[in-house]
């Protein structure tokens, strides 16, 4: 079986070479149709497809420069490399790299406000792929970036392109088909809305909590299949311009996700007090006549998805909201 060390070596050009100054942009993304449980753990491979949005200027920027020493920095501020999150940065480049790399200067900025409570695995993973890219000239395809991206996050082979983005499982056990490609839509008035409602650290990380969902909650059986069915009904919306099932679909699915949570033991329940009364207000507005959805990730935090045109509503009726246009160009 492969691992992820022949993984990279298989893919990457060799010898690598040294690498230059290099920089990229990458947008978060929301995912309409969830990835939740792995097929491989080692390899990060899903057991089922996931659709996805990307936030637009909501992202990552992330620069690489050789250096007399590793060092990384994060939004102004030096990591030690012994931080949870540092290591798996420092991981992810030892894997593109190689173990024997010189050193580097990793510097990346979120342009995603902390405050909406919105870490981003997702467009960190994926800047920082396509900044190693730049920074050793690879000329991989975006592909095979997504499909290498997996390593650091899943979310992140979904951060590559702007617009619908959608992740094929695959079937190869060594992952090889398994990476995203973009969705083509008529649906570029869709907005989203982050509703913030706790912006601490989440109580245990997607990574750990798709596996103890999958190995103890009794209702993650009927949840791939489903799972990949609404991924396909989702990427039918996405292409017929049909927001009205979108939104139906992507609600659904995000509660299915984690009902299957929270029938784990122990429980996995990572909605809050704060999480219910945002979908219960969001319910009665939506039965006098607003037409906006609701989708939950692994934390506290509700986003809405809705047109354009339901924009001064949603505003008026969530006064916390931050308001996304996906299709806004970084600058
Ligand atoms: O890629 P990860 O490990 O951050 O997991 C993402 C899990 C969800 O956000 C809950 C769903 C998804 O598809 O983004």
């Amino acid at each position: 079986m492969a691992s992820a060390e022949q993984i990279f070596e298989n893919l990457l050009p060799h010898p690598l070479g040294e690498a230059r100054e290099a920089s990229a942009y990458a947008p978060s993304n929301i995912a309409l149709a969830k990835y939740w449980g792995k097929r491989d753990a080692a390899l990060n491979l899903p057991l089922n497809s996931s659709l996805s949005i990307s936030l637009g200027d909501w992202g990552t920027q992330t620069q690489i420069a050789p250096s007399e020493a590793d060092r990384l920095t994060f939004n102004g501020e030096d990591l030690d490399a012994a931080r949870p999150a540092a290591a798996k940065v420092w991981r992810f480049v030892d894997l593109f790299a190689g173990a024997g790399r010189a050193p580097l200067h990793i510097t990346t900025t979120n342009s995603i406000p902390t405050a909406a409570g919105l870490a981003s695995s997702a467009s960190g993973f994926a800047a920082l792929t396509l900044a190693l890219d730049g920074a050793f000239n690879t000329g991989l395809s975006k592909e095979v970036l997504s499909m290498l991206a997996r390593f650091g996050s899943g979310s992140a082979t979904r951060s590559f392109w702007h617009g619908f983005v959608r992740w094929n499982k695959g079937r190869a056990t060594d992952g090889r088909d398994s990476h995203a490609q973009p969705v083509k839509s008529g649906l570029d008035d869709l907005r989203v809305a982050i509703i913030a409602v706790d912006t601490g650290p989440k109580s245990q990380s997607s990574r750990d909590g798709m596996n103890q969902t999958v190995a103890t909650s009794p209702l993650f059986e009927a949840w791939p299949a489903r799972a990949e069915a609404d991924c396909d009904a989702v990427e039918a919306a996405v292409k017929g311009g049909d927001f009205e099932t979108l939104g139906q679909l992507a609600e659904a699915n995000a509660l299915a996700m984690h009902a299957t949570m929270m029938a784990a033991r122990p429980a996995l329940v990572y909605l809050k007090s704060g999480s219910w009364q945002v979908l219960e207000t969001l319910w009665q507005a939506r039965a006098a006549g607003l037409e906006a959805f609701a989708t939950m990730d692994a934390g506290a935090n509700v986003k809405l998805i809705f047109r354009e045109r339901s924009a001064l509503d949603v505003a008026q009726i969530f006064p916390q909201a931050q308001i996304i246009d996906p299709f806004a160009k970084p600058a």
